[in-house]
Protein backbone atom coordinates (compact mmCIF):
# COMPACT_ATOMS: atom_id res chain seq x y z
CA UNK A 1 0.00 0.00 0.00
CA UNK A 2 1.26 3.60 -0.84
CA UNK A 3 -0.01 7.04 0.69
CA UNK A 4 -0.19 10.53 -0.14
CA UNK A 5 -1.80 13.22 1.69
CA UNK A 6 -5.35 12.67 0.00
CA UNK A 7 -4.88 9.19 -1.63
CA UNK A 8 -4.37 5.40 -0.88
CA UNK A 9 -3.08 3.33 -3.64
CA UNK A 10 -4.07 -0.22 -2.70
CA UNK A 11 -4.31 -3.66 -4.60
CA UNK A 12 -7.95 -3.91 -6.26
CA UNK A 13 -11.05 -5.21 -4.30
CA UNK A 14 -13.76 -6.81 -6.06
CA UNK A 15 -16.01 -4.88 -4.57
CA UNK A 16 -14.40 -1.82 -5.67
CA UNK A 17 -15.87 -2.81 -9.47
CA UNK A 18 -18.77 -0.61 -8.99
CA UNK A 19 -16.67 2.34 -7.69
CA UNK A 20 -14.26 1.77 -10.70
CA UNK A 21 -17.15 1.05 -13.51
CA UNK A 22 -18.86 4.39 -12.32
CA UNK A 23 -15.95 6.81 -12.30
CA UNK A 24 -13.42 5.36 -14.43
CA UNK A 25 -14.09 2.23 -16.68
CA UNK A 26 -17.39 3.77 -18.60
CA UNK A 27 -15.74 7.02 -18.65
CA UNK A 28 -14.25 7.98 -22.80
CA UNK A 29 -13.11 10.87 -21.31
CA UNK A 30 -10.06 8.86 -19.05
CA UNK A 31 -9.58 6.06 -21.79
CA UNK A 32 -9.27 8.37 -24.33
CA UNK A 33 -5.04 8.92 -24.36
CA UNK A 34 -4.57 5.28 -22.77
CA UNK A 35 -4.91 1.59 -23.92
CA UNK A 36 -7.66 0.41 -22.86
CA UNK A 37 -11.23 -0.14 -23.55
CA UNK A 38 -14.61 1.62 -22.67
CA UNK A 39 -16.77 -0.75 -20.30
CA UNK A 40 -19.78 -0.11 -21.72
CA UNK A 41 -22.09 -2.30 -19.63
CA UNK A 42 -22.01 -2.80 -16.04
CA UNK A 43 -22.50 -6.36 -15.86
CA UNK A 44 -19.30 -6.80 -17.71
CA UNK A 45 -17.46 -4.83 -14.64
CA UNK A 46 -17.25 -7.49 -12.31
CA UNK A 47 -15.57 -9.57 -14.44
CA UNK A 48 -13.03 -6.45 -15.19
CA UNK A 49 -12.04 -6.02 -11.91
CA UNK A 50 -11.34 -10.37 -11.93
CA UNK A 51 -9.10 -9.68 -14.67
CA UNK A 52 -7.29 -6.87 -12.82
CA UNK A 53 -7.00 -8.58 -9.74
CA UNK A 54 -5.00 -11.16 -11.23
CA UNK A 55 -3.11 -8.39 -13.36
CA UNK A 56 -1.84 -7.16 -9.98
CA UNK A 57 -1.11 -10.13 -7.83
CA UNK A 58 2.67 -10.04 -10.39
CA UNK A 59 2.98 -6.02 -11.64
CA UNK A 60 3.32 -3.14 -9.20
CA UNK A 61 -0.20 -1.15 -9.93
CA UNK A 62 -2.46 -0.27 -7.96
CA UNK A 63 -6.18 0.92 -7.76
CA UNK A 64 -6.45 4.78 -6.67
CA UNK A 65 -9.02 5.59 -3.68
CA UNK A 66 -9.67 8.57 -1.96
CA UNK A 67 -8.83 8.87 1.74
CA UNK A 68 -12.19 10.58 2.67
CA UNK A 69 -14.66 8.47 1.50
CA UNK A 70 -12.61 5.15 0.60
CA UNK A 71 -13.70 5.22 -3.13
CA UNK A 72 -11.90 4.02 -5.61
CA UNK A 73 -11.05 6.34 -8.21
CA UNK A 74 -8.26 5.56 -10.55
CA UNK A 75 -5.73 3.60 -10.98
CA UNK A 76 -1.73 3.91 -11.15
CA UNK A 77 1.32 2.13 -11.09
CA UNK A 78 5.38 1.74 -12.28
CA UNK A 79 7.25 -0.90 -13.96
CA UNK A 80 10.63 -2.18 -13.32
CA UNK A 81 12.73 -1.50 -16.66
CA UNK A 82 16.37 -2.13 -15.61
CA UNK A 83 18.43 -2.34 -12.58
CA UNK A 84 18.10 1.30 -11.43
CA UNK A 85 15.37 2.10 -14.10
CA UNK A 86 11.46 2.76 -13.40
CA UNK A 87 8.77 4.05 -15.89
CA UNK A 88 5.41 5.07 -14.76
CA UNK A 89 3.19 2.26 -16.29
CA UNK A 90 -0.20 4.44 -16.67
CA UNK A 91 -1.85 6.93 -14.23
CA UNK A 92 -5.51 7.38 -14.94
CA UNK A 93 -8.17 9.56 -12.72
CA UNK A 94 -11.62 9.19 -13.05
CA UNK A 95 -12.95 12.80 -15.24
CA UNK A 96 -14.86 14.05 -11.44
CA UNK A 97 -11.58 13.01 -10.06
CA UNK A 98 -8.81 14.97 -12.61
CA UNK A 99 -7.77 18.57 -11.82
CA UNK A 100 -7.68 18.44 -8.01
CA UNK A 101 -3.73 17.89 -7.84
CA UNK A 102 -4.32 14.28 -7.13
CA UNK A 103 -2.32 13.11 -10.34
CA UNK A 104 0.84 15.53 -9.05
CA UNK A 105 0.38 13.62 -5.57
CA UNK A 106 0.41 10.08 -7.47
CA UNK A 107 3.56 10.58 -9.63
CA UNK A 108 5.58 11.64 -6.78
CA UNK A 109 4.45 8.92 -4.79
CA UNK A 110 5.47 6.45 -7.83
CA UNK A 111 8.89 8.39 -8.18
CA UNK A 112 9.36 8.07 -4.13
CA UNK A 113 8.75 4.02 -4.13
CA UNK A 114 10.46 3.58 -7.16
CA UNK A 115 13.37 5.41 -5.53
CA UNK A 116 12.86 2.83 -2.33
CA UNK A 117 13.30 -0.02 -4.28
CA UNK A 118 16.42 0.97 -5.68
CA UNK A 119 15.55 3.44 -9.01
CA UNK A 120 18.18 6.43 -10.21
CA UNK A 121 16.42 6.87 -13.27
CA UNK A 122 12.32 7.46 -13.61
CA UNK A 123 10.66 8.10 -17.20
CA UNK A 124 7.57 9.00 -17.73
CA UNK A 125 5.80 8.85 -21.54
CA UNK A 126 2.32 10.94 -22.47
CA UNK A 127 0.39 11.05 -26.50
CA UNK A 128 1.59 14.56 -27.18
CA UNK A 129 -1.95 15.63 -27.50
CA UNK A 130 -2.57 15.31 -23.65
CA UNK A 131 -2.11 18.22 -22.44
CA UNK A 132 -2.76 17.24 -18.55
CA UNK A 133 -0.25 14.37 -18.66
CA UNK A 134 2.04 16.78 -20.42
CA UNK A 135 1.73 19.26 -17.52
CA UNK A 136 1.55 17.21 -14.55
CA UNK A 137 5.11 15.06 -15.94
CA UNK A 138 6.72 18.95 -16.59
CA UNK A 139 4.98 20.18 -12.77
CA UNK A 140 7.55 17.68 -11.40
CA UNK A 141 10.58 18.62 -13.47
CA UNK A 142 10.54 15.57 -15.79
CA UNK A 143 12.43 16.93 -18.92
CA UNK A 144 12.39 15.92 -22.11
CA UNK A 145 13.84 12.47 -23.69
CA UNK A 146 12.93 11.92 -27.14
CA UNK A 147 9.21 10.50 -29.01
CA UNK A 148 8.13 7.91 -30.83
CA UNK A 149 5.66 7.22 -32.85
CA UNK A 150 2.87 4.67 -31.94
CA UNK A 151 -0.14 2.84 -32.99
CA UNK A 152 -3.07 2.89 -30.89
CA UNK A 153 -4.49 -0.92 -31.40
CA UNK A 154 -8.33 0.30 -30.69
CA UNK A 155 -8.47 2.04 -33.73
CA UNK A 156 -5.73 1.82 -35.92
CA UNK A 157 -4.95 5.41 -35.49
CA UNK A 158 -1.29 7.54 -34.78
CA UNK A 159 0.31 9.10 -32.43
CA UNK A 160 3.36 10.60 -30.99
CA UNK A 161 4.70 9.31 -28.23
CA UNK A 162 6.27 11.32 -25.96
CA UNK A 163 9.35 10.44 -23.05
CA UNK A 164 10.75 12.18 -20.32
CA UNK A 165 12.98 11.33 -17.88
CA UNK A 166 14.01 12.23 -14.24
CA UNK A 167 17.06 11.20 -12.62
CA UNK A 168 16.57 10.45 -8.75
C1 LIG B 1 -3.34 12.96 -16.75
C2 LIG B 1 -3.86 12.96 -15.32
C3 LIG B 1 -3.30 11.74 -14.57
C4 LIG B 1 -3.34 14.24 -14.62
O1 LIG B 1 -3.73 14.22 -13.26
P1 LIG B 1 -4.54 15.43 -12.63
O2 LIG B 1 -4.92 15.07 -11.26
O3 LIG B 1 -5.62 15.83 -13.57
O4 LIG B 1 -3.42 16.57 -12.62
P2 LIG B 1 -3.14 17.58 -11.42
O5 LIG B 1 -4.43 18.21 -10.99
O6 LIG B 1 -2.30 16.91 -10.38
O7 LIG B 1 -2.27 18.69 -12.16
C5 LIG B 1 -0.88 18.53 -12.38
C6 LIG B 1 -0.38 19.72 -13.17
O8 LIG B 1 -0.94 19.69 -14.50
C7 LIG B 1 -1.73 20.84 -14.76
N1 LIG B 1 -2.92 20.38 -15.50
C8 LIG B 1 -3.84 19.49 -15.08
N2 LIG B 1 -4.77 19.28 -16.02
C9 LIG B 1 -4.42 20.10 -17.06
C10 LIG B 1 -4.99 20.33 -18.34
N3 LIG B 1 -6.13 19.70 -18.75
N4 LIG B 1 -4.36 21.20 -19.17
C11 LIG B 1 -3.22 21.83 -18.81
N5 LIG B 1 -2.64 21.64 -17.58
C12 LIG B 1 -3.24 20.78 -16.73
C13 LIG B 1 -2.06 21.41 -13.40
O9 LIG B 1 -2.27 22.81 -13.44
C14 LIG B 1 -0.82 21.06 -12.61
O10 LIG B 1 0.25 21.95 -12.87
P3 LIG B 1 0.92 22.86 -11.71
O11 LIG B 1 1.32 21.92 -10.61
O12 LIG B 1 2.07 23.47 -12.41
O13 LIG B 1 -0.17 23.78 -11.30
C15 LIG B 1 -5.40 12.97 -15.25
O14 LIG B 1 -5.89 14.12 -15.88
C16 LIG B 1 -6.03 11.73 -15.87
O15 LIG B 1 -6.15 10.72 -15.21
N6 LIG B 1 -6.43 11.80 -17.17
C17 LIG B 1 -7.08 10.66 -17.85
C18 LIG B 1 -6.15 9.48 -18.05
C19 LIG B 1 -4.87 9.86 -18.77
O16 LIG B 1 -4.90 10.43 -19.86
N7 LIG B 1 -3.74 9.49 -18.16
C20 LIG B 1 -2.42 9.79 -18.72
C21 LIG B 1 -1.91 8.69 -19.56
S1 LIG B 1 -0.61 7.79 -18.72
Amino acid sequence: MLETKDLILDKAKFEDWEAMYRNVWRCPESARYMVWRVTEDASDAPGRMRRTIEFQKDHDTYLVYLKATGEAVGFAGVEQMGPALWEEAGICLGPDFAGRGYGKQILQCLVDHAKSLGAEEFVCWAREQNAASRALIASLGFVPAGAEERVDERDGSTYTYLKYHKAL
